[in-house]
């Protein structure tokens, strides 16, 4: 039985149990320099840190755009509040921080989980790479346009990120991740900036686009959302943010209205460089991984690891 890193009292609850994080596992890629970790329930979870570098907001960004994901059926990692404690940051220097000046200890607290998707390793490992001949076979991949809008009206400033994980049929099942940049970004600075959330893997939404599905997924949202960013906002830890909550639930609130015309201008402006590049995509670099869609400040130009993790 592995030692419990959890403190007995003074623990103030989000939306659901809090977990303990009991065993390091390893650092993971990213600007946030989360972490993999086991809980006192078993399970592996993706630690995003408090005060991480990518900035304030980050952690109410992954809380709130995972729970809105979910309420609208999008598939997307269970989250959970994970208690790091001061033993345990100390047993484990590996997960601190770590920057040019040198490296920082993350404070003790309740941070954001996500639950890892397959297995840390072994043949339930998820791929975060999909080739461009792959796409078709992923069975969800028309949850990619609803999620394409939902971006849309969350102002996501980075290209949207997925897992895909393999079933037992042969087939792949995408699970969104990472929405920290969500909600124009970590510091809640909506910008315009059409395509900048796509996937990196254009040849997903080939043929995706139909007007009735949507304004489908849009009028569903326009239900669903209003009551699911309420009761995420409640649920939300405090210390997770360092904005103005309310204005940005305000702000949210007015753009789920003119949803149809914000998906409009989007599209507009980059949703045909999807079939241009898609044909440019299947003749001239088939399974390269590396794409070059130009987002403005070449976030989208990254060429990603292959593995996951
Ligand atoms: N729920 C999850 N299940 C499986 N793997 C995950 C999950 N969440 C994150 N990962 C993995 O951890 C890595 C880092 O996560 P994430 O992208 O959220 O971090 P980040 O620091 O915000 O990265 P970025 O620099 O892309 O913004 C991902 O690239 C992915 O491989
Ligand atoms: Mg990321």
């Amino acid at each position: 039985m592995g030692i419990e890193f959890f403190p007995s009292k003074n623990l103030v609850h989000c939306s659901s149990a809090i977990l303990s994080a009991n065993k390091f596992i390893r650092k993971l890629n990213g600007g946030s320099q989360s972490n993999l970790v086991q809980a006192n329930d078993s399970k592996y979870y993706v630690v995003k840190m408090m005060e991480n570098p990518q900035g304030s907001n980050v952690l109410a960004n992954e809380s709130l755009g995972a729970a809105v994901a979910r309420a609208v059926g999008l598939p997307v990692a269970d989250s959970k509040g994970i208690y790091l404690s001061d033993t345990f940051i100390d047993s484990f220097p590996a997960l601190w921080f770590e920057s040019p000046a040198g490296r920082r200890r993350p404070n003790k607290g309740v941070h954001f989980g996500s639950l890892f998707i397959g297995q840390p390793s072994g043949p339930q490992r998820p791929n975060e790479y999909i080739s461009p001949s792959r796409v078709d076979n992923i069975a969800n991949r028309q949850d990619f346009l609803g999620m394409y809008i939902l971006d849309v009206w969350a102002n996501h400033q980075d290209t949207r990120q997925a897992v895909f994980c393999r079933s037992s049929d042969g087939t792949q099942k995408a699970f969104f991740i990472d929405h920290g940049h969500m909600f124009g970004g970590p510091e809640w600075m909506f910008q315009d900036r059409p395509g900048v959330a796509f996937h990196l893997e254009k040849n997903i939404y080939a043929d995706l686009w139909n007007e009735d599905q949507v304004a489908s997924w849009i009028s569903h949202f326009q239900v669903v959302i209003p009551s699911a960013l309420s009761y995420a906002n409640v649920a939300m830890q405090s210390q997770w943010y360092k904005g103005k909550v309310d204005e940005l639930i305000g702000r949210l609130t007015e753009r789920l209205c003119r949803l149809p015309e914000l998906v409009r201008a989007d599209v507009d402006d980059c949703w045909h460089l999807i079939k241009t590049r898609t044909i440019n995509e299947r003749l001239r670099l088939p399974d390269s991984g590396i794409l070059d869609f130009g987002t403005s400040d070449g976030r989208g130009t990254n060429l990603r690891d292959p593995s996951v993790a």
